[in-house]
Parts: structure tokens; C-alpha cells; sequence
């Protein structure tokens, strides 16, 4: 046998995005052995390059890409691009790791949080893995250690979610309005409904019949579907903030075992991919700007017990919203499927 790592063949489709930029970052940073990588985006975007690794690559058109000897595709262009292209790309042999909401809650396509339930990423029969929704992943992370030990019955969940979520046009509309704004001058909203400088949002995605928007839909399809658990109960509400970089939540859980804070912070810290944040003093807990944007890990700070319920538990937890609840998943999800072939 050979010594020799075997290396892949990577597409990253929706490479020129918020989202496909980090991707390659994280890929470039954890040294994913990347052997031919295959850079995709829209028409207008093909031709321009991109660097990686010091080398620049051509960005090509998807629509009139061939997949043959993709091994691995990195999806993040959207769930229109993802319903039409991913079955292709898988077709002609590649796993597709898909950032979109195109599969997430087929039966057939595993939704998989690396640190929570990493043994699905096998489980592919349609050679397609969900990469959960940014809101959804970093609350799992941070809850998923608190649920295998005390089982959680419930959770309130009201998250403050940053404008990248929404892409490279809605971080750029919020810049353009702060400036405005500032400058005294009249603000269009285009990308937003309404004026998200200096504001905040109470709607993310479409609305649905039950009054409830999709965004805060996935926190509740997603965690049952993660935890493998559709008994827990989720109840969230999906707010837009003009913060740039990095989800925040603030999180109650109910749990049928009782759950003290010091129990709480000894098994968060144990926890892989968790950083506890928790000292009851000015900056002793974790915000989007001075812990989550441009870091790894899901923060958890102002650990509190419910002052209304005996089993309620309180949780503040933030993270990078592109990173981890993005391209860093997807580049650990590959991570995994790189290490069957070892
Ligand atoms: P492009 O830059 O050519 O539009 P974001 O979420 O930051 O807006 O990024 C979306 C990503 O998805 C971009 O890379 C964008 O490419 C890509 N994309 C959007 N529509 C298509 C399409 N129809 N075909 C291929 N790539 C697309």
C-alpha cells in the first residue's frame, strides 16, 4: 500500500459567492488534498480568476461544465442551481455536499453537523449530504451534548441573524445604506423588504401558511431531523440584524432532567467544537464581532436557569454564520467522505 494521501477532484459551485470564497479559504487552511479544482458560476461570471493557493484558476460557466471526474462538488448557488445541477454532478460519480434547501429534508439525503451525528455522511444512497441551515448548525452543536444528556423536551429559540446569510448582496446593501443613512442621503432598500441599517428584520425567507417564515421553519424540521428525534418541540422566531458576520441566538431549552449551569458549562466545554464564553462581567460573553466573525467555533455564554420553568436552561450562542453554519461544515463534511477512501 501506498503511503501517499489520494487527492480529489473539487468543484466549488457558486464559488464567486459569500459562502464559495470561504469555502476555498477553509479548503486552502485545513489543507484539503485538493489534486484538479474546478471553479463554477453563473455565465457572467466565467472567464474571471480566482486565486488558490497562490495559483490562479479560471472560473467556468456551470451550465455548459461536464462533471465526469468531479469527486467531490461543494454546492453553494442556491436550491435552483442545486435542484437542477447536483443530481447531475452526482450522476456522473461525484458526492455532492449541498449548502442549499434543495434536499435537506428528503429522506434519502442525510443532514449532517460534523460534530453532532458524523456517521450519516455514509448513509448517501442518492450521492447527495445536506449541509444544515446556518441557524440550525450552530445551535445543534452547542445543543446536541445537552440533549444526549438530558433530553431536551423543548426549545424557545429568537435568533439575530447577520446579513451575509443572505449573500454577497445583502452584505453589500448594508453597507450602502449605513453610508447613506450617514450621510444624510434618501436609502432604497432592494435586497431586504425594508431598511436594515440601523434596524432590524423580523423576517427571513418566505412566509408560510402557519404564520411562521421558512427560516424559522428549518429550525424545527432540521433539528428533528439531525437529532433523529421528532418528539422535540421547537419554537423560533428568525430576526434580521445589520450586523455583518455572525448568527446569534438566544436559546431557552426545556429538558426532562434537570440541567445546572455548572453541569452545563463542564459538558459545553468538553464539547467538540464549542467554546464556553461565560463570565458574569462587561465583554465576559461572546458577540458576532469580537468572538464569532472569522473564527471556528460555536460560542455558548450567559448560562442562566430558567427563572419561569424548573428544567428550563438559558443559552446565548453565536458563531460564523459563513463559516461554521457554512463552508466550514461543508469543507468537514468533505473532510469525512475524503477519509472513507483512506
Ligand atoms: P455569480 O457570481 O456568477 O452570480 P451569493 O450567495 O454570495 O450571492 O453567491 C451566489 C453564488 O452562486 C455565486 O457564485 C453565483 O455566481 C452563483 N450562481 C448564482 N446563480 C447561478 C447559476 N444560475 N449558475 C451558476 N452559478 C450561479
Amino acid at each position: 500500500m501506498s503511503n501517499e494521501q489520494r487527492s480529489f477532484h473539487v468543484a466549488v459551485v457558486g464559488a464567486t459567492g459569500a459562502v464559495g470564497e470561504t469555502m476555498l479559504a477553509i479548503l486552502a487552511e485545513r489543507d484539503f488534498p485538493v489534486g484538479t479544482l474546478t471553479l463554477l458560476a453563473s455565465e457572467r461570471s466565467a472567464g474571471g480568476e480566482i486565486e488558490f493557493n497562490g495559483q490562479k484558476v479560471i472560473v467556468q460557466d456551470l451550465a455548459s461544465f461536464d462533471p465526469a471526474g468531479v469527486d467531490i462538488a461543494l454546492f453553494s448557488a442556491g436550491g435552483g442551481v442545486s435542484r437542477e445541477y447536483a443530481p447531475k454532478f452526482a450522476a456522473a460519480g461525484a458526492v455532492v455536499i449541498d449548502n442549499s434547501s434543495a434536499f435537506r429534508y428528503d429522506d434519502d439525503v442525510p443532514l449532517v453537523v460534523s460534530e453532532v451525528n458524523p456517521e450519516q455522511v455514509a448513509k448517501r444512497p442518492r450521492g447527495i449530504i445536506a449541509n444544515p441551515n446556518c441557524s440550525t448548525m450552530q445551535m445543534l452543536v452547542a445543543l446536541a451534548p445537552l440533549h444526549r444528556r438530558y433530553g431536551i423536551e423543548r426549545i424557545n429559540v429568537a435568533t439575530y441573524q447577520s446579513v451575509s446569510g443572505g449573500g454577497r448582496s445583502a452584505l453589500e446593501e448594508l453597507g450602502r445604506q449605513t453610508g447613506q443613512l450617514l450621510g444624510f442621503q434618501e436609502i432604497e432598500p432592494q435586497r431586504f423588504p425594508v431598511q436594515i441599517a440601523f434596524n432590524l428584520i423580523p423576517h427571513i425567507d418566505d412566509f408560510l401558511d402557519n404564520g411562521f417564515t421558512k427560516e424559522e421553519m428549518k429550525l424545527v424540521w432540521e433539528t428533528q431531523k439531525i437529532l433523529g428525534d421528532d418528539s422535540i418541540l421547537v419554537n423560533p422566531t428568525a430576526v434580521r440584524v445589520p450586523v455583518f458576520y455572525g448568527h446569534s441566538e438566544a436559546v431557552t431549552i426545556e429538558t426532562r432532567e434537570k440541567v445546572t449551569v455548572e453541569a452545563a458549562r463542564e459538558l459545553l466545554a468538553q464539547s467538540p467544537g464549542v467554546e464556553v464564553v461565560d463570565r458574569r462581567e462587561a465583554g465576559g460573553y461572546p458577540t458576532p464581532v469580537t468572538h464569532a466573525s472569522g473564527t471556528d467555533a460555536v460560542y455558548v455564554g450567559r448560562i442562566r436557569e430558567d427563572l419561569s420553568h424548573p428544567r428550563g436552561l438559558n443559552l446565548w450562542i453565536v458563531s460564523d454564520n459563513i463559516r461554521k453554519g457554512a463552508a466550514l461544515n461543508a469543507v468537514q463534511l468533505a473532510e469525512l467522505v475524503a477519509a472513507e477512501t483512506r
